[in-house]
Parts: structure tokens; C-alpha cells; sequence
């Protein structure tokens, strides 16, 4: 169904998550192909305990796959077992996570919580302020740089949230249900702000979500059933928010 001439960001082949063994296992996921390419919103749905979580767990290399193939930007870092051998250094440079909860740093402000990434990189605190600031006024927080985390809203929060995702320019977003604390209102704005980012910085995002309000906004999507992705094509609309 895809098209692209691009190579994909995203390649799942033949992806297998066990949990546990013998007879109490569990094989949530039994062999998902899925591609995302440089630039798309891709939704991610299925039944609560389907494997959605699992799926980004192993993509973002916080758990290991048992079998299958994961290839990022062009590099297998997965073949029946990881190819690369700092995954520390995968997370934190090639992939960005936002989770249902901002999980913010609390004693820092905004700016500090975002700038902190690139300065672990590596980046002068200069270029990485700098970097806060270029996503806040994208995200529309600019004018909360300098606030603590308890003095922000949850929607604020959850800005700050993305962009410190987008902090070292990941070419991968994996969002679990980044929308779940927003109304319905919020919910829009967060996609049509992932989908502007995902265009402006060719970033391939797959978001994982229950929420019935943003399912419209996704032009391609892969429905987890019986272990496996089921591509289809969703409605793509954009809302005026
Ligand atoms: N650490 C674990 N140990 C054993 N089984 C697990 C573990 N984590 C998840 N599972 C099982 O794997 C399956 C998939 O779980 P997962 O959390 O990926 O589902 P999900 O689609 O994210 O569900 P939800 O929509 O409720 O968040 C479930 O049967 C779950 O019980
Ligand atoms: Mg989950």
C-alpha cells in the first residue's frame, strides 16, 4: 500500500516477542512486518494487551526481540539479536519516545528539561538552548521557557514532552499514546503539530493510540491483530485547530 521512493526510517521483518517460557509464555508479537517512511504519522492500533507497547518497546531497543529483523535508517540493528553494540547510544541519538505522561525532570524548567539531551550528545549549552527554543516556538510554549514543571498545564506539559523527543532530531518518534491526558481539542493540536514536525524534520513517527478523535488524522495505519500488523489506509484529514 505504501509507496515511496525512499528507503523506509522503519523496517520490522518477521518481528517475534516471547515473554517468559513454557508454559506460562506469552508470544505477544508473532512475526510483524511493518514499514515507516522519513516524514509519515503512522497510527498504531489494537486491543488493549495486543502488543502495541511491546512492538515500540522492541523497536526502541528498551526490551529484546527473540527473532525477526529490525533495520533503522538503512542499518540492521536487529537480526535474531542486536547488531549494534551501544544501544544506549541508539536510544538517546536515533530515537525519540513521548510517553502518556510527560515524565519531566521537576526541579528543572522547561528549557533546562529539553536542552539537557543535547548536551549529553555532546552540543555546547549554547546550540542546545538554542534547540529548546526553535521547538518551543514550533510547539507554541515559548513564552513558558523559563517556567518550573509544576507551574505548567498538562497539555503544556506534554509539549515540553515533544520537544524534548525531538531534542537530538531523532529521525524516529515512537509515541505511546502521546494523547491520552489532552482533551479532545489538545489531542488534534499534539497531531497536527507531530505531523508538521514529521514533515518539517523528516522524522517518521509511529503513535500508538486508543483514542477515537485522532484515528482520522492518520493516512496510513497498521492494526495489531493476533500478533501480526495489518496495514490499512486511514482518512488523512487535517484539522483547523
Ligand atoms: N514484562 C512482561 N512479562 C510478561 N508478559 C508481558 C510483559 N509485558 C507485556 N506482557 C504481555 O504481552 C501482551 C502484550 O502487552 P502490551 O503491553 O504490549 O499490550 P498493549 O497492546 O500495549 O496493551 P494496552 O493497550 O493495554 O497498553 C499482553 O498479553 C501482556 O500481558
Ligand atoms: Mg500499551
Amino acid at each position: 500500500m505504501a509507496n515511496h521512493a525512499e528507503k523506509p526510517a522503519i523496517k520490522l521483518e518477521g518481528l517475534v516477542k516471547r515473554y517468559g517460557s513454557g508454559s506460562s509464555a506469552v508470544e505477544a508479537l508473532k512475526g510483524v512486518d511493518m514499514e515507516v517512511y522519513p516524514g509519515e504519522v503512522v497510527g498504531l492500533l489494537g486491543p488493549s494487551g495486543s502488543g502495541k507497547t511491546t512492538l515500540l518497546q522492541c523497536l526502541g531497543a528498551v526490551i529484546d526481540p527473540t527473532a525477526g529483523r529490525i533495520t533503522l535508517g538503512g542499518d540492521v540493528t536487529f537480526d535474531d539479536d542486536w547488531k549494534i553494540s551501544d544501544l544506549r547510544e541508539l536510544r538517546r541519538d536515533r530515537i525519540g519516545f513521548i510517553f502518556q505522561a510527560p515524565y519531566l525532570i521537576p526541579f528543572l524548567d522547561a528549557t533546562e528539561n529539553v536542552s539537557l539531551l543535547p548536551m549529553l550528545a555532546g552540543k555546547s549549552n549554547k546550540e542546545s538552548t538554542a534547540r529548546a527554543m526553535d521547538l518551543f516556538k514550533v510547539l507554541d510554549i515559548a513564552h513558558r521557557a523559563g517556567a518550573r514543571i509544576s507551574e505548567l498545564s498538562g497539555g503544556e506539559a506534554q509539549r515540553v514532552a515533544i520537544a524534548r523527543a525531538l531534542a537530538n532530531n531523532p529521525p524516529i518518534i515512537l509515541a505511546d499514546e502521546p494523547t491520552a491526558p489532552l482533551d479532545g481539542k489538545r489531542s488534534l493540536t499534539v497531531m497536527s503539530m507531530l505531523n508538521e514536525l514529521a514533515v518539517q524534520y523528516r522524522t517518521a513517527i509511529i503513535v500508538v493510540t486508543h483514542d477515537d478523535n485522532i484515528i482520522p488524522t492518520f493516512k496510513r495505519l497498521y492494526r495489531i491483530r493476533d500478533g501480526r500488523a495489518h496495514e490499512e489506509a486511514g482518512e488523512g484529514r487535517s484539522f483547523e485547530v
